[in-house]
This record gives structure tokens, C-alpha cells and sequence, in this order.
């Protein structure tokens, strides 16, 4: 990796852009109901403030659709921002125009100006030179605390990087980065991904690329169904992608040509259409009248056999509808078997993360990737838009 870290470089009286991603969910009020991405940019910022340089915050929050909408505007984690710095935190109105260079012109070392909302300019997400280059004015240095954003190439994550000679990332970026291409380049083995979630379709890319690096594929969730059905297992009422079948057929005997097993649920938990009585089925086929919505017993033990083995795990999607407490035991199931592995593990994707946090068992994985769409992306692809500015 040719990029630098945050770590590496020199802050003395230097101003540093700081992309961070404080998409953060606020209340009516505009309160912040959850300060994780505020905190998870403190390991960045702080030791840049003490080395004496000067931040400047840079964020998008919500979509605002190019415009300047008030339930959008960062001041809102003025508040929260500061008392966690433990120091004042500027507001700039804007993210680029005279005042903000004259705000930034006047910051002190150790001092910290959030801008406000990137996508209130349409330049953001169209990721115009002109508006990078007012986002690069006066900067010294550029730092990407935003890994979960790094899949979009917008202004602050290419456009900016691109014309501030001194970059590197930060603390959460570096940690991402370290678990995710570990993960897909020098896993110890055996490797398994456990992917779960409704659509095959969705998840096809990750699927494929994952197919050439691990030495199993354990899968449940509704995408089993497309699979199963696609080898002619009956699936009774289960969600099913009709018009995917083909993809789904392909990706096995793609799988079977490069000797990857894939392991499919042998038994599931069904509701009746009709009653909503739930049972277990006795095997792989799903009765007509019935659909699947979790794996079964025999399912989770022959998962947890095979992850007993394992050397690193990679786990996205759950494997049913955990949301209504009768179908959670599969996926809290496959969240235990991770958390007691000694194995090196690694979960990405909203789901699979709130299912961690819901099951008690986050703190005792590997690595919970807060990346969303760009851990996915990274996964399918190899690198993201972010990650290649940075090599440049
Ligand atoms: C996120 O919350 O996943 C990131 O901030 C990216 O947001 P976006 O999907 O609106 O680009």
C-alpha cells in the first residue's frame, strides 16, 4: 500500500482537511441520538490537534439533493462535537466561498472549523474541479476519516485529495482497510463467508469475487431459497427471485468448477400462509402453504461445524428474519458461534452489525466494519474511489 497514515505526517501550524463521515441520525430537535461516527473520528483528530495543527471537518449528512435543506445542516453536531473535543468547536455556514477562507485563514494551531453540509452544492456529488478547488484552498494537508463514505467518488473523497500534495488516512479508515484486505488478501485458512440477506441479486458481485478467495461459502437468508429452488428444491411460498434463478444456477456450478463448496440450510423454520403456525421442516424442501423465514437447528449445528474449523470468517447478511424474536435463533446463532471462534473475524453490512449489537455479541468480533456500502464495495471490488485518491 503506497498510502500514508495520519500517523505519519506533520501537523505544526499546518491546516488540515479532515473528511469525516457524520452522517449521524438526529432527533426532531436536531439532537444527535447516536454520536458513534463523532466518537470514531476523535482517535484522528485529537492527536492532529496536539501536534499543533489547525482542522477543518468536512461532512455530508443526509441527502439533501444538492440543496441547502435545514434539517440537513451540520450545526446540529456542533454541540456534541465540541463537548466531546473538550474545546470549541467554528461553524462555517458554508463549505467553500470568502467567509470560509477567511475563517480558515484565521484558525490557530489546535483550533477546529466544521463546515457545513458538503452536499448543499451540487459540485459535491457531481465532483466538480471548481468546487474542489475551493474545498483545497488554504489546505495544507488532506486526511480521509471517512472510510464509509469512500465509495462515492465525490469532491471530498477524490476532487480534493487530488490537489493537496500531503495525504493520508485516518484512524478508522486505517483500521478498515487493515481487516477488510486482509480478509480478502492473506486470510488464514480455511476462510469462510457466511452470507445471509433477501436478494441474490444484490449481492451477486460479492458473491463472485468472494468465490476466488474463500475455501467455503456458508449461506443463508432468503437469497438460499433463490439457490435452492435454482436446483430444483422446492421452496413452498419462500421469497424467492424468479427472474434470478439463472444467475443463482450459474454462481453454483461456477462454484462447483472451482471446487468451492457452497453450504446451503438443510433444514429451515416455516410459517403457514394460511394459520401462521411454525414449524421445522424435517429437510431441505420447503412445504407448499409454508414459507421459510430463519435456518433450522440442523442447519446452524452443520454451520457451526464448519466454522469450528475455520481460520477467518467473514460474515455478511443475516440468515433470517431476526427482527420478530421467533426467527432470530439462526442468526444470534451464527453471531454466538463467530463471538467464541478463535478464529479472526469480521462482519460487514448494516445487518449483520445490528444483529451483533442486538445479540450481545459485537465486542467479541474481530472487527465490525462501521463501512455499510463501502466494506461491500471493497469486498466486490478490491478498492474504492477514496482509497485509489489516496494512492495517487
Ligand atoms: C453512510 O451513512 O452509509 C455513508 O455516510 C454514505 O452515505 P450515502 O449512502 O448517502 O452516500
Amino acid at each position: 500500500m503506497s498510502m500514508k497514515s495520519f500517523e505519519e505526517l506533520e501537523y505544526r501550524n499546518k491546516t488540515v482537511f479532515v473528511r469525516v463521515d457524520y452522517n449521524v441520525p438526529l432527533d426532531a430537535a436536531g439532537k444527535v441520538t447516536d454520536d458513534k461516527r463523532l466518537r470514531a473520528s476523535l482517535p484522528t483528530i485529537q492527536p492532529i490537534l496536539a501536534a499543533g495543527g489547525k482542522v477543518v471537518l468536512a461532512s455530508h449528512l443526509g441527502r439533501p439533493k444538492k440543496k441547502i435543506v435545514k434539517e440537513f445542516s451540520l450545526s446540529q453536531v456542533v454541540s456534541r462535537l465540541s463537548e466531546l473535543l473538550e474545546r470549541p468547536v467554528l461553524f462555517a455556514g458554508d463549505c467553500i466561498g470568502e467567509q470560509v477562507e477567511r475563517k480558515k485563514l484565521e484558525l490557530r494551531s489546535g483550533s477546529v472549523l466544521l463546515l457545513e453540509n458538503l452536499r448543499f452544492h451540487a459540485g459535491e456529488e457531481g465532483n466538480d474541479p471548481d468546487f474542489s478547488r475551493q474545498l483545497a484552498a488554504n489546505i495544507d494537508v488532506y486526511i480521509n476519516e471517512a472510510f464509509s463514505a469512500s465509495h462515492r467518488a465525490h469532491a471530498s473523497v477524490v476532487g480534493v485529495p487530488g490537489l493537496v500534495p500531503v495525504k493520508g488516512y485516518g484512524a478508522t479508515f486505517k483500521k478498515e482497510i487493515t481487516y477488510l484486505l486482509h480478509a480478502l488478501e492473506k486470510p488464514e485458512r480455511p476462510f469462510f463467508a457466511v452470507i445471509g440477506g433477501a436478494k441474490v441479486s444484490d449481492k451477486i458481485l460479492m458473491l463472485e469475487r468472494l468465490l476466488s478467495k474463500v475455501d467455503g461459502l456458508i449461506i443463508g437468508g432468503a437469497m438460499a431459497f433463490t439457490l435452492l429452488r435454482s436446483q430444483g428444491v422446492p421452496t413452498g411460498d419462500s421469497l424467492v427471485e424468479e427472474d434470478r434463478l439463472d444467475v443463482a444456477a450459474q454462481l453454483l456450478a461456477k462454484a462447483k468448477e472451482l471446487g468451492i463448496p457452497v453450504h446451503l440450510p438443510i433444514d429451515h423454520i416455516v410459517r403457514s400462509t394460511a394459520g401462521g403456525e411454525i414449524e421445522t421442516t424435517p429437510g431441505q424442501s420447503i412445504p407448499a402453504g409454508t414459507a421459510a423465514l430463519d435456518i433450522g437447528p440442523r442447519t446452524l449445528e452443520f454451520f457451526r461445524g464448519l466454522l469450528g474449523t475455520a481460520g477467518t470468517v467473514f460474515w455478511n447478511g443475516p440468515m433470517g428474519k431476526f427482527e420478530e424474536p421467533e426467527f432470530k435463533a439462526g442468526t444470534f446463532g451464527i453471531a454466538e458461534t463467530l463471538a467464541g471462534l478463535k478464529a479472526c473475524t469480521i462482519a460487514g453490512g448494516g445487518d449483520s452489525a445490528s444483529a451483533l449489537k442486538k445479540s450481545g455479541f459485537a465486542a467479541k468480533i474481530t472487527h465490525v466494519s462501521t463501512g455499510g456500502g463501502a466494506s461491500l464495495e471493497l469486498i466486490e471490488g478490491g478498492t474504492l474511489p477514496g482509497i485509489q485518491a489516496l494512492e495517487n
